[in-house]
């Protein structure tokens, strides 16, 4: 459920006209209802209320720092991949203690940061990464909490490019290796030995691939505890999918269930939640123009918004419904694209649209996770303005890109 309506025949977010908004900040931008985020993050973190657990927002997916600031207001966590989101998560206010640090490629700057910020976790994907985070925090004089990445080979039944749990996927360590790798980790003196996770994959469809990893992440810790390595933090990861066409994916109760039914064979560990899309995916929308349309052999919509605002149709080929902000039930076969010099540049291809005319504005739905945090400045284009609205009101959470922004840091060399 999401909280974009029609009311007298224009699409609202909560109690405010899309119109008003565009009128206030122009277009395209991205618009977030806060009663969704907060519907959809409560959703997630209380279907664990029973157990001991940390929802852990998967910052990539929406970095906003008014939406993790929501979140961390809710008493979230987060799940970051970089230095940047680091920072982002800690001025947003999340707790230091609440944040786990997933990626192959950490560098030894971002380790050092991470290490001085005192976060609760890192995601360790290599030996070669426990190496540097062991230098790394004997040079500070600390010890580093440090979680493997197991890669439990399952397949996520997903798309290729956000399938992360096959052993042919760049992530995580095979479980057949771990032990050994722990058993080493055990023997390095600023290490500390705290968990074990996993991550399989993004717009998960069923619970059953969650599962088979969680018995393979589990028969891997009873293998440590063989070892008398006692794990504290099980990181599951995220991935839970959300309806964006015809998909049905479980609700978070339902994936809840199956979770903790499993989880009763490992007592006193937490557990750890790394959810992105299935809180902000449905609780997002990016709303732009028609600028003008045309038609030959096919019909074509030119919007204002293009593959450099919302990558996911020309990355994924991913499916988002595209509705008139004045409602109307007129539809007719046709490209919606963008301004973009790309012939991969289309928000919807052959599709039964809504009967748009110059100046009509339409909203791109369910674009609230890998929406903006995937948005580039491709073509010379500034970036979009994010808004929130709460009930009646709506907040500018980021200003639209000027011109100067996109040259800001560049300069004509002088060479002598
Ligand atoms: C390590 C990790 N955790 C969590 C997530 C969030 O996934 P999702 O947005 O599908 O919940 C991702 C994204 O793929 C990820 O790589």
């Amino acid at each position: 459920m999401n909280h974009f309506n029609y009311k007298n025949g224009l699409l609202h977010c909560e109690d405010i006209p899309l119109p008003a908004i565009a009128e206030a900040v122009g277009t395209p931008f991205y618009v977030y209802s806060s009663a969704t985020l907060s519907r959809h993050f409560k959703a997630v973190d209380e279907a664990f209320s029973d157990i001991k657990h940390i929802t852990c927002f998967a910052v990539k997916s929406c970095s906003n720092i008014a939406i993790l600031n929501l979140f961390s207001s809710l008493g979230g966590g987060a799940d970051i991949v970089s230095g940047g989101e680091l920072f982002r998560a800690l001025r947003a206010g999340v707790e230091p203690q609440k944040i786990v640090y997933s990626g192959v490629g950490k560098t030894v700057e971002e380790l050092r940061y991470a290490l001085n910020s005192r976060i609760l976790m890192f995601n360790v994907e290599s030996v070669q990464e426990l190496q540097a985070l062991q230098e790394t925090a004997a040079a500070l004089g600390c010890t580093a909490p440090v979680a493997l990445r197991i890669n439990p080979n399952v397949d996520p039944k997903t798309h290729a490019y956000i399938s992360t749990g096959l052993a042919r996927n760049k992530f995580g360590i095979p479980v057949a290796e771990a032990a050994k790798i722990y058993v080493e980790a055990r023997g390095m003196p600023n290490i500390e030995i705290v968990g074990v996770s996993c991550h399989i994959g993004s717009q998960l469809t069923s619970v059953a691939p969650f599962i088979e990893s969680l018995h393979k992440v589990i028969d891997f810790i009873k293998e440590l505890a063989a070892l008398r390595i006692n794990i504290r933090y099980l990181d599951m990861g995220g991935g839970l999918g959300i309806k964006y066409e015809e998909e049905n994916p479980p609700a978070p109760g339902e994936y809840a269930a199956a979770v903790k039914k499993v989880l009763r064979e490992v007592n006193g560990c937490t557990l750890i939640i790394e959810p992105g899309r299935v809180i902000v995916g449905n609780a997002g929308a990016l709303v732009t123009k028609v600028l003008y349309t045309k038609e030959g052999i096919k019909k074509f919509i030119i919007v204002d918004a293009g593959m450099n605002d919302l990558a996911r149709p020309s990355l994924y080929d991913a499916y988002h419904e595209i509705l008139p902000v004045i409602e109307s039930q007129e539809t007719a076969e046709a490209d919606i694209v963008g301004p973009i010099c790309e012939s991969g540049d289309f928000l919807a291809r052959g599709r039964l649209a809504p009967v748009a005319v110059r100046h009509d504005l339409l909203a791109v739905m369910s674009a609230g996770a890998y929406g903006f945090t995937m948005s580039s400045n491709y073509n010379s284009r500034p970036r979009v303005a994010e808004v929130m609205v709460r009930q009646t009101e709506f907040n500018v959470i980021r200003k639209r890109e000027t011109f100067a922004d996109l040259i800001r840091g560049e300069a004509v060399p002088e060479f002598t």
